[in-house]
């Protein structure tokens, strides 16, 4: 059987990772999914500087359009406005679908790249693009697709949680705390929009799009950042027995979809108080379904590339049952184990 043909748009901190994990596991996905999952190429703008080893050379390109019309799935790393969004259209206009986790392009053009998908017959997907490895991108989508989402709030950036939690519990003033995002790797090369709010407005637009069927984009979230808050804020929070977050609220309301970033101040015994370093934390209001919270490692390239992964895996499987829905093929001979009876 021919092999699926995988496209990688950047070469990046999470698209070094995604090709990593495609070609160590490329044996036990084969026998998972009956059908190997071939690395076609990697695009990126300097082939010359990619350094992950595991990456063969000779599949290094710049040629973004080309490869695009030699994949089955093209999967989109490389962030920013353009070319990403002319390359996920011509993508999905040459029948490949695609894999993406840029989230500030979903912020702005998601509905048009939603409805080209649907013109084209293929598939979109974009866990990675909020929340890292927290899986809620499928929650609003699939999970929940038969309830009503009633609201959703939730801590969404993994570097502005990192830097107000070193402030709080090592003392650091905000730029020393920032430059150890940096090195912790959650900060992106330019860490403007985590501090600003603006990452975590990005997803709050992607994820209201998604619970309540309606376009909006992170121009109708409302943000406030968190660069103002002082090393003696967090002390005086403390002292109130209080921990600063930086918090994405959606709701929907009588005069429609309200979204915001902002910093606020929870009691130190609230759930998301105990979300610390990178992670994320979502928690969902749901009207049959009641509350369902997410937990897990929001920023990084491993865990980011382990929801990228997800999904091509997922689409994978669509291509293979040949329609839309999912099927799973049990490839594996494992014994099971049956737990003595107490
Ligand atoms: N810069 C983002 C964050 C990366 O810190 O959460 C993941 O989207």
């Amino acid at each position: 059987r021919d092999p699926i043909r995988v496209a990688l748009l950047g070469a990046g901190t999470v698209g070094s990772q995604v090709a990593r994990l495609l070609v160590e596991r490329s044996g036990e996905l084969a026998q998972d999914l009956g059908r190997r999952l071939e690395l076609a190429g990697v695009a990126c703008r300097h082939p010359g500087a990619v350094e992950a080893p595991w990456i063969d050379r000779s599949l290094l390109t710049t040629d973004l359009s080309g490869l695009c019309h030699r994949a089955d799935i093209v999967v989109e790393l490389m962030g920013g406005m353009e070319p990403a969004r002319t390359m996920l259209l011509t993508a999905m206009e040459s029948g490949a679908s695609v894999v993406t986790a840029n989230k500030a392009l979903l912020a702005a053009s998601g509905p048009e790249l939603y409805r080209k998908a649907a013109t084209c017959g293929v598939d979109i997907r974009f866990e990675a693009a909020v929340g890292g490895a927290m899986p809620v991108v499928r929650v609003l989508s699939e999970s929940l697709a038969g309830d009503r989402i009633l609201s959703l709030s939730g801590i969404v950036n993994g570097t502005t949680n990192f830097i107000l939690d070193q402030m709080a519990t090592q003392g650091l003033d905000f730029d020393e705390a920032l430059d150890q995002a940096r090195e912790e790797g959650y900060a992106e090369a330019d860490p403007t929009a985590d501090i600003e709010g603006r990452d975590a407005a990005s997803k709050a637009a992607i994820m209201a799009t998604l619970a309540f069927h309606t376009r909006v984009t992170s121009d109708d979230v409302a943000v406030q950042g968190i660069r103002r808050i002082t090393a003696g804020d967090m002390l005086w929070a403390a002292a109130q027995g209080r921990v600063v977050k930086l918090l994405a609220t959606v709701s929907q309301g009588e005069k429609g979809v309200a979204a915001r970033v902002r910093p606020v101040l929870l009691p130190r015994d609230h759930p998301f108080a105990s979300v610390h370093g990178g992670f994320n934390a979502v928690a969902i209001q749901a009207e049959a379904a009641g509350e369902i919270v997410l937990y897990g490692q929001g920023a990084g390239g491993t865990p980011t590339a382990s929801a990228v992964m997800g999904d091509i895996v997922t689409e994978a499987r669509n291509i293979i049952a040949s329609g839309r829905g999912t099927s799973i093929h049990l490839g594996k001979t494992v014994p099971i184990c049956h737990p003595d009876p107490d």
